[in-house]
């Protein structure tokens, strides 16, 4: 591969799992590790991209030669997303956004109460970055990429979630059993929003992120001529 192919190039790449507070020390959270999207951000860098990383919580240490935005929840997200995206080539939602929050925070913590039935928590439902993102294309010719971690039926529902997100990209990944989420390794497919489809043979999360900036970079030659 031509060492510096995506220089001239500005990337945004969302990671990391969003936590939605409930009260002072409490949230609803997932499994993301952030190691997809940050695999993702550090590959770019080291083909040449000036890289826009927006992190929810993580562990992983920050990369070097991005240009880092932590955030914790969806609505932190969303905001520093849609701040960076007008001058992005790419946006690759990586992240495992919370679908919903709780919809009252409570702002001291939670007692105990002293009865058989817990409060029910009531949910509220969260923007959808990406759908957003895709719809309002802040670039013109911008490449938009959504991932989608499903445990059954992963390509029938990976060809539904292209269509309802807008993306022109969806990398869908079997989820559960050891794959995906919390494993250094993965196993893909790219959906195209044309119908095309490219298997990622079970691998590193660098060696899916290095075929998916191929993908992204044969887009761009064509949508946004350097
Ligand atoms: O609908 P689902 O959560 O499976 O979609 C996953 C994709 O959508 C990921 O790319 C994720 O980053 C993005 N997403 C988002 N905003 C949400 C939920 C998901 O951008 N509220």
């Amino acid at each position: 591969r031509v060492g510096a192919d995506l220089a001239g190039r500005h990337v945004l790449v969302s990671a990391g799992g969003t936590r939605e507070p409930l009260d002072p020390v409490r949230f609803l959270g997932n499994l993301s590790t952030g190691r997809q999207g940050y695999a993702l951000a550090s590959v770019a860098a080291a083909r040449g991209a000036r890289v826009t990383l927006v992190a929810a919580h993580t562990e992983l240490p920050d990369p070097a030669g991005v240009d880092l935005v932590r955030v914790g929840t969806a609505a932190e997200m969303r905001a520093a997303v849609l701040a960076a995206a007008p001058d992005a080539d790419a946006v690759v939602m990586a992240a495992a956004v919370a679908d919903f929050r709780p919809a009252d925070y409570v702002p001291v913590k939670i007692k105990k109460v002293d009865r058989a039935d817990p409060e029910p928590v009531a949910l509220v439902r969260n923007p959808d970055i990406l759908a957003e993102v895709s719809r309002d294309r802040a670039a013109p010719g911008q490449v938009v990429v959504g991932f989608a971690a499903e445990t059954d039926d992963v390509l029938a529902n990976g060809r539904k979630k292209i269509a309802r997100k807008g993306c022109d990209l969806l990398v869908v990944n079997q989820v559960g059993g050891g794959l995906a989420f919390g494993s250094p390794d993965n196993q893909a497919v790219v959906l195209a929003d044309d119908g095309a489809e490219t298997e990622v043979p079970y691998g590193p999360k660098a060696a899916l992120a290095d075929l998916l900036w191929d993908l992204v970079a044969e887009r761009l030659a064509r949508s946004r001529p350097l």
